[in-house]
């Protein structure tokens, strides 16, 4: 009987980084972070430098790929600016994404039909940097086709329809991703998918044949103010009540 290997964890860490920028702080702390999700066993961190900088900044992304221990993937717009700034970190993998200035995150794939040419330049420049590069895309066979056309190596599945759905909707999109991860590994790429992933919508993604990684941030975030909320008010109890 064969095993199915564990499929990967890469965690998405700006939506730390937003509660920082929000107030211009020190905290929370980058470095420690990292730290933290490599020692519980991330495969993966994941730090998107966003044209209006809104929560990694440039100098986080010098400080992740120094103190990184795992494996770095850089999310980045198909831009000459974020380009040079890959070749210049080095990241192992870079995450190409679609990119618009008012959206809240990350909405919809790379259109790579319309858009191959341009993106095949641009893997051809960060595969030269021996960087392994992935396409966000949705999982539609045309655009996956399109995808292998680019010679990226890895393409990640936009399972943001699938998180927002509900029902026979989501039952529907989930055989979309799955029929898409199996054309995609016929076809020689390595699948990661991602978006909207939460803890009870993970599992039906994390099981499909062959998946090799998830990318979670938001949930993962927002689960850890819980499990660490009452920890928190505690230590500041203590500080209060700490006598000089
Ligand atoms: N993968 C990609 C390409 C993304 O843009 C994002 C969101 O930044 C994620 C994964 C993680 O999504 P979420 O924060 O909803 O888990």
């Amino acid at each position: 009987m064969s095993v199915q290997p564990q499929v990967r964890l890469g965690i998405n860490l700006d939506h730390i980084m937003t509660i920082r920028q929000a107030r211009f702080t020190a905290y929370p702390d980058l470095k420690q972070a990292i730290e933290m999700v490599e020692h519980v066993g991330a495969d993966s961190i994941t730090l998107h430098l966003r044209e209006d900088r809104r929560h990694i900044q440039d100098e986080d992304i010098v400080l992740a790929k120094q103190v990184n221990k795992s494996n770095m993937n850089f999310e980045m717009a198909a831009t000459g600016e974020m380009r040079d700034i890959a070749l210049n970190i080095k990241p192992q993998d870079c995450c190409i994404v679609p990119e618009h200035r008012e959206e809240l995150t990350t909405e919809g794939g790379l259109d790579v039909v319309k858009h191959q040419s341009h993106i095949k330049e641009l893997v051809a420049a960060l595969s030269a940097g021996n960087i392994k590069v992935s396409l966000f895309i949705e999982p539609n066979l045309k655009i996956i086709d399109a995808a292998v056309k680019t010679g990226a190596p890895v393409i990640e599945l936009h399972t943001g329809t699938y998180a927002g759905t509900q029902g026979l909707a989501q039952q529907k999109e989930l055989q979309r991703i799955e029929v898409a991860t199996k054309h995609a590994i016929s076809l020689g790429l390595v699948v990661n998918a991602g978006h909207g992933l939460h803890y009870e919508n993970v599992s039906s993604i994390a099981n499909i044949v062959d998946m090799y990684e998830l990318n979670i941030g938001h949930s993962i975030v927002a689960r850890a103010l819980f499990v660490g909320l009452g920890q928190a008010v505690k230590e500041m109890r203590s500080a209060m009540d700490c006598i000089e």
